[in-house]
Parts: C-alpha cells; structure tokens; sequence
C-alpha cells in the first residue's frame, strides 16, 4: 500500500504513523457476505481503512443494498474502477473463476471465499497466481472464523509434516446432529430449529448432503501440500439418513455423531490419500466430540502424532467479512506467498472402525453376528443393547468389507443393518 509520509528519520515515523490511503476494493458479489463487507468498510476505524472501488451485482433490485456502495453490472467497470484488491463472494464456479483469472491477469491482488470454486478449479487460479506474481487469499473458505490457512501458509514445514486431518466444517449440519443427540428432535425438526436460528440457508441441499464440507476437505488438502483431489473421488455421504436411533446408539457405545471430514496420507509423492466425508461416530473422548451446535474445528496430526486443533465458532457473514477483510490487508501488502502446487494423487477410502446398528431382529443377533464378523476378522471392540436394536462398534476394515457383512447379516435373519463410520479414540489418526 502506498504510504504518504514526510517524515525523514525512523524516529519521527515511529512518533507519528504514517497516513495510508485507503485499500481500494473491487467487491465481485454483494449478497449476505458482500454486503457484510461492504457495511465493515463503513463503519471501521481499526487497523486498516479501506474503501470499495465497485460493487458487481446480478440484478440492482434483487435485495437492499447498503448505502453508498458503488453498484455495477459489468464486471468491467470493477476494474476500470481501479481497486488494489479484487475481493470475489459471488459463489458458484462461474462468472468467479473468469474473473479471478481476469483480475489476476491484471496484476491485481484477489481474496475470495467460494470454496466450490478452489475445490474445483484450486489448481488452475493457484498457478495463475504464481505465475503472475499475484497473492491469492481465501482464508474465509474454510472455517471462516478460525483463520489457520494464513499462519500455515506461512510455516511451510511445519505445514508438510502433517500427514491426517479430522474435523467438523459445517455448522448447519453440527447444529442439526448436536440438536437432535441432545433433544431427541428428529431431522426435519431439527433442521427446522435451525432455519429458525438462522443457522441453515433457504436451501440447505449442499450442507446436508455434505457436499459443502466435501470441498472445504479438497482446499485443505491442497492447502497442507497433501493433494489436489477430484472432489468426485472422494467418498461422500450426508446426515439427512441419520435417526434418533443412530444417536441413541452412538451414546449408548459411549460417543455421538458428527458430519466428519477426514484423510489420511503418507507424505510420500506418489501415494494415495485416504479420505471421506460422511456423519461419523465420535468417541466421547476425542477433541471433535466437544465441538457442539455450529462449532467447527480441525485437528492436524503430524508423523510424529502430535496433535494441532483449531476450533471457534462457526463463520456467518460478518465473521466471514472480518477474515476477507483481514485478508485484503495481507493481499494489499503482499505478505503471504500462494501455497505450494499439490500433487494430483489416486484417493482411497480408509480402513476405519464401523458403528453397526442392526434393528428388527426377533431375538438377539449377537451369536450369529460374532460368527458372521469374526469369520471375516472383524471384531466388535463394544456392544450395546436397548430401543429394540442392538449396536457395536468395530474393529477397522474397509467400506466393502462392512457391507458384505451387512448383506449377510440381512440375509440370515429379518432384521434391517446399517453402518456409519467410527473414529477411533483419541491419539490415533482416523
Ligand atoms: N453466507 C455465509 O455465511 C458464507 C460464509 C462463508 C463463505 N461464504 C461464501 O461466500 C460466497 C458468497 O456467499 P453469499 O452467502 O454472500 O451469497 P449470496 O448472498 O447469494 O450473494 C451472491 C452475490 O453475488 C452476486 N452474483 C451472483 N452471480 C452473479 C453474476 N453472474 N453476475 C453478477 N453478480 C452475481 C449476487 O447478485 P444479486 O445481489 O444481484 O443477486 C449477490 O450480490 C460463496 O462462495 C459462499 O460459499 C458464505
């Protein structure tokens, strides 16, 4: 940022900080976060002064807009406009990624906050970027209100030695499974608790079916280095499947469950990473069971096993604003290199304990299923009994292993068994 000063000696700076212009910024998108930014700028004081250049809406009429921003419906007079930094919260992949790489091709720094389009076309704007010689910032895609992407980006090594993550990214869907383990409501209801407290969108689709969580995993892979993964590879489920029954079980054998992002990988250049994305048990004792409502949190495991946990509350549009803002004054001031380029690798599923439920059943299952999974190597490591179904957790195997011995399970008896994936305790990776 250019600095007006006249002071000749460091002393005399020191005694009177320099005047800075404002940062000038071209806002692509003035919905719920644009507009949050937009009333930040307004209204601060604090570290930075900043100004918005130009504002690109879709339509003028479509909602209110803050006062005195500079309204445009053509991508051309944001930059003809003249901004120092070009902040994108349109959301979807185009015209985003257009005129990401317009701006980049212009010199211009960029921060967005669409983690569909960094999931999807990361690469491409990451190396456009680098080569342009350009900061590319997009803290507020991931857990907006818990910025670790800066300080990582910013410790290289520290962020190479990390070999597995967990974590909870959605706060609608935490809010949603916290409400119903701690209720008893069931999905729709508590969804319904959730628009009520403005904790779900209008159409919540992409967060219940765990499609929003899905990609903030591929930027975060990509972020540590780890990977750049198709998001279609990965193995995906949502929460809209989950019961009361699910929770009760989950309690009962001593955890809950919680929308999980979670990957494992070696370091190694041409290994594969293992990972999914599902509702997943969480032991009572591990650092994600304490995450509740619209909490988010990460926990980064390193070679060596030591744990790194980053949690806080999960991000609205005024948090999100704070972090795009505090991202413009490290993009207006260079500070922060692009992250490295990660590896395109294969994805695999991971071996993971399994929390099985089977209901239905006349009468106890339990003879039949430790023949049925002991025969198969896998061993119930807890069991539990009671609301007319029969629960346990198992030892680790593969996704097409539980369902074949889910399918023998349906096939020897009447009774109806699913399966949800199982972290494990405390102090191991997955
Ligand atoms: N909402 C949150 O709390 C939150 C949190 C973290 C990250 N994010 C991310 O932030 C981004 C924005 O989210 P949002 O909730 O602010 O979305 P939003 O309310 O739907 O706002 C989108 C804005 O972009 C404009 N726009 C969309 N397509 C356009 C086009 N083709 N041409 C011109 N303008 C266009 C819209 O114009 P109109 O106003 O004329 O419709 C609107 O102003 C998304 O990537 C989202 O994932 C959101």
């Amino acid at each position: 940022v250019p600095v007006e000063s006249g002071a000749g000696d460091r002393a005399a700076r020191t005694a009177a900080p320099a005047r800075r212009r404002p940062i000038r910024i071209g806002l692509l998108g003035l919905g719920q976060v644009g507009s949050a930014v937009a009333s930040l700028v307004q209204s601060r004081s604090a570290a930075a002064s900043f100004e918005i250049a130009a504002a690109l809406v879709r339509d003028p009429r479509s909602r209110p807009r803050p006062a005195g921003v500079p309204i445009t419906l053509h991508p051309a007079d944001v930059f003809a406009a003249g901004p120092d930094v070009v902040v994108e919260v349109l959301g979807d992949l185009e015209p985003a990624r257009t005129l990401l790489l317009a701006a980049i091709e212009r010199g211009i720094a960029v921060v967005t906050a669409n983690k569909s389009l960094l999931a999807r076309h990361g690469d491409e704007l990451i190396d456009a970027a680098a080569d342009a010689g350009v900061p590319l910032h997009y803290e507020a895609s991931v857990v907006a209100g818990v910025p670790f992407l800066g300080p990582l980006a910013r410790r290289p090594l520290l962020a190479s030695a990390f070999t597995a993550l967990t974590g909870i990214v959605n706060g609608t869907t935490n809010y949603i499974l916290s409400a119903m383990a701690a209720t008893g409501a069931g999905y729709e209801r508590a969804l319904s608790e959730a628009r009520r407290h403005g904790f779900a969108e209008p159409d919540p689709a992409k967060d219940v079916a765990g499609v929003d969580a899905l990609e903030k995993l591929i930027v975060l892979l990509r972020h540590l280095g780890c990977a750049s993964v198709d998001p279609a590879a990965i193995e995906l489920q949502g929460i809209t499947a989950i019961t009361t029954d699910d929770l009760r079980a989950a309690r009962d054998l001593g955890g809950t469950i919680k929308p999980v992002i979670a990957a494992r990988w070696s370091g190694g250049a041409h290994d594969a990473v293992e990972a999914f994305c599902a509702p997943a048990f969480v032991p009572a004792g591990h650092q994600l069971a304490c995450l509740d409502g619209v909490a988010n949190g990460v926990l980064l495991r390193d070679r060596a096993d030591a744990g790194f946990f980053f949690a806080g509350p999960g991000a609205g549009p005024h948090v999100t604003a704070i972090t795009l803002l505090d991202d413009v004054i490290e993009a207006a001031t260079g500070t922060v290199a692009a992250p490295a380029r990660a590896a395109s690798v294969r994805v695999e599923a991971p071996a993971t304990p399994w929390l099985v439920r089977i209901s239905g059943a006349p009468v106890s299952p339990s003879v039949r299923l430790t023949e049925i999974f002991g025969g198969a190597g896998v061993q119930a490591t807890r069991v539990s009994r009671g609301g007319g179904s029969f629960s346990l957790l198992t030892s680790a195997c593969t996704r097409s292993r539980i369902q074949s011995l889910l399918a023998k399970v349906g096939a020897t008896s009447d009774s109806r068994a699913t399966a949800l994936r199982a972290l494990g305790d405390r102090g191991t990776k997955l």
